[in-house]
C-alpha cells in the first residue's frame, strides 16, 4: 500500500481553508503527478514555436519529458522524450528544427511523428526486424489539440474536450489573439526559465491577487512614486514607472475589479484598467498607427469592442497564466514539492507596429526578468510562504475572504463578491478535489 491510500484526499479541502499538507507533503505532490499533471490539459506551447515541419521544442507535462513537433504531414505531436531502446533522452535541446530525432546512445532514429525508422545492427533483431521496429515508435501524448494556436495536450486518454474544458475562460485567448491586427500571434524569441522555492500553486494563487502588491512590491511602488511622470511618447522605462505605480493603487481599486472564475479552476482578473492608466494607448503615434492596421482587418466597431477588454491575467489551471494587455506568457512545471520552474514567453502581434513588441519585452524585463522589481518580491515570498507551510501548525490556510459573496453570471462563471475575493484560490481547489479524487480517467 503506497502512503498516499491512507490519506483522505477530500478532508484537506474545505470551503474556505485547505490543510497545509497540500503544500508541503511529497506524497501528495506525487499523487498530484498522477491523478492532475497526469489528466488535465495542458498548455504546451504555440504553434509558431513549430513552424515547419521538422521543427520542436522540449517541455514537460508533471514528470514526462516531452517533445512538441510537427511530422511530415505537417500535424503537431507531442511525444514523450524517452527512447525506446534502453531510455535516454532523445532530445535535449529546448528547440530546433530536425529530419528524424536521434538517440545519443545508440543511434536509434525516429521520425518526426514517432515512428522508428533506423536502428544500427538490425540482424540482431531475428528474421523480421522490421516488424519488431515497428512497435518500438516514441509513446504519444493521446490527446493534442490547439485552441487560436495555443497548443495543449494531455496524457489521459479520455476526459473532456478542450473547449470544455477552457469554457469561458477561451475567451481570454480570443481577447489575445483578436488584438493582432493580422488576426494571429506568435512567440518571438526564446525562453526565460526561472525556478522558485516553493509549490506549484503559489504561482498561480499569486497572478489574481490584488491585496499583495501594496505589501510585497511595496519598495518598488515607492521608487515608482518618486521617478518623473511618463510623457508621450513614452520611454522604454515607463513602461516599469506605470506598472509599480498601478501596483501601489489604493484598495478601493483593487475592491473594484472583476474577478472570474469557472468550474476547472480558471480565472482572470478583469475591468482592472483603462488604457490612460496603463497600456501605451491614449494619445501614443504608435498606438494611433496599431489601431489603424487592427481596423484595416476588423473595421472601427470591432476594433472598439476589441480594445475595450480590459483583462489582466488569466490563469488556465493548472498551469498558465497569461495576459493580453503585454503579450507575456508563463508556464508552470512542478518539479518536485518545494521546487517549481517556470518558462516565460513573449508574444508578438502579428501585423502591430515593432515598437509594441518592444514593449513587450520592456514589459516581460519590468515583471519577469531576474531584475525586475516585481518577480524578485514575489519569489522571495513564495520562498518564505513555503518555509512556513511546513510547519506542522497551525493545520490550515485560511482561504475566506470573500466567501459566501461569490455570484453566478451569464457565462457560467462565478465572479466574486469584491476584486480582491479569494475566490480564485478556492475555485482552484475545487477543480484540484475532482481532479485528485476522482479514480479513472
Ligand atoms: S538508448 Fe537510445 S538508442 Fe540505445
Ligand atoms: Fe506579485
Amino acid at each position: 500500500m503506497k502512503a498516499t491510500d491512507s490519506i483522505d484526499i477530500a478532508s484537506l479541502v474545505r470551503p474556505d481553508r485547505v490543510h497545509h499538507s497540500v503544500y508541503s507533503d511529497p506524497e501528495i505532490f506525487e499523487l498530484e503527478m498522477d491523478r492532475l499533471f497526469g489528466r488535465a490539459w495542458l498548455l504546451l506551447g504555440h504553434e509558431s514555436q513549430v513552424r515547419k515541419p521538422g521543427d520542436y521544442i522540449t517541455t514537460r507535462m508533471g514528470r514526462e519529458p516531452v517533445i512538441v513537433t510537427r511530422d511530415s504531414s505537417n500535424k503537431v505531436q507531442v511525444l514523450i522524450n524517452r527512447c525506446t531502446h534502453r531510455g535516454a533522452m532523445l532530445c535535449h535541446e529546448p528547440r530546433g528544427s530536425v529530419k528524424q530525432f536521434v538517440c545519443p546512445y545508440h543511434g536509434w532514429g525516429f521520425d518526426t511523428d514517432g515512428s522508428l525508422k533506423v536502428a544500427p545492427t538490425p540482424q540482431g533483431y531475428g528474421a523480421d526486424p522490421k516488424k519488431v521496429f515497428a512497435d518500438l515508435g516514441l509513446a504519444r501524448v493521446p490527446r493534442v489539440e490547439s485552441y487560436r494556436g495555443f497548443v495543449f495536450a494531455s496524457l489521459a486518454d479520455t476526459g473532456p474536450s478542450l473547449k470544455d474544458f477552457l469554457g469561458h475562460l477561451a475567451t481570454s485567448f480570443d481577447d489575445l489573439v483578436d488584438r493582432a491586427p493580422d488576426g494571429e500571434v506568435e512567440i518571438a524569441g526564446g525562453v526565460f526559465k526561472h525556478v522558485y522555492d516553493g509549490n506549484w500553486k503559489l504561482m498561480l494563487e499569486n497572478h489574481l491577487d490584488g491585496v499583495h502588491p501594496n505589501y510585497v512590491h511595496i519598495s518598488s511602488v515607492a521608487a515608482a512614486r518618486e521617478a518623473p511622470d511618463p510623457v508621450q511618447p513614452e520611454k522604454y522605462a515607463d513602461i516599469s514607472v506605470r506598472q509599480m505605480r498601478q501596483n501601489g493603487a489604493p484598495e478601493p481599486v483593487w475592491e473594484a475589479i472583476g474577478m472570474w472564475t469557472t468550474d476547472w479552476g480558471h480565472g482572470y482578473m478583469g475591468d482592472y484598467h483603462n488604457d490612460s492608466r496603463l497600456v501605451v494607448g491614449l494619445k501614443n503615434p504608435v498606438f494611433d498607427d496599431y489601431r489603424v492596421r487592427l481596423e484595416k482587418r476588423t473595421g472601427k466597431d470591432e476594433a472598439n469592442r476589441i480594445l475595450g477588454v480590459t483583462r489582466w491575467n488569466s490563469i488556465v489551471y493548472p498551469n498558465v497564466s497569461f495576459m493580453s494587455q503585454f503579450r507575456q506568457l508563463r508556464i508552470v512545471h512542478p518539479l518536485a514539492v518545494n521546487k517549481t520552474v517556470v518558462y516565460t514567453y513573449n508574444l508578438r502581434l502579428k501585423g502591430a507596429p515593432e515598437q509594441m513588441f518592444r514593449d513587450t519585452v520592456a514589459f516581460s524585463n519590468v515583471v519577469n526578468g531576474t531584475g525586475s522589481w516585481v518577480l524578485t518580491d514575489d519569489l522571495e515570498v513564495y520562498g518564505r510562504t513555503q518555509r512556513g507551510l511546513t510547519a506542522k501548525q497551525p493545520e490550515w490556510v485560511n482561504l475566506a475572504r470573500g466567501v459566501g459573496g461569490d455570484v453566478p453570471d451569464e457565462h457560467g462563471t462565478l465572479r466574486g463578491a469584491t476584486g480582491t475575493s479569494e475566490i480564485f484560490i478556492r475555485r482552484q481547489f475545487g477543480a484540484w478535489l475532482k481532479y485528485m479524487t476522482e479514480t479513472g480517467n
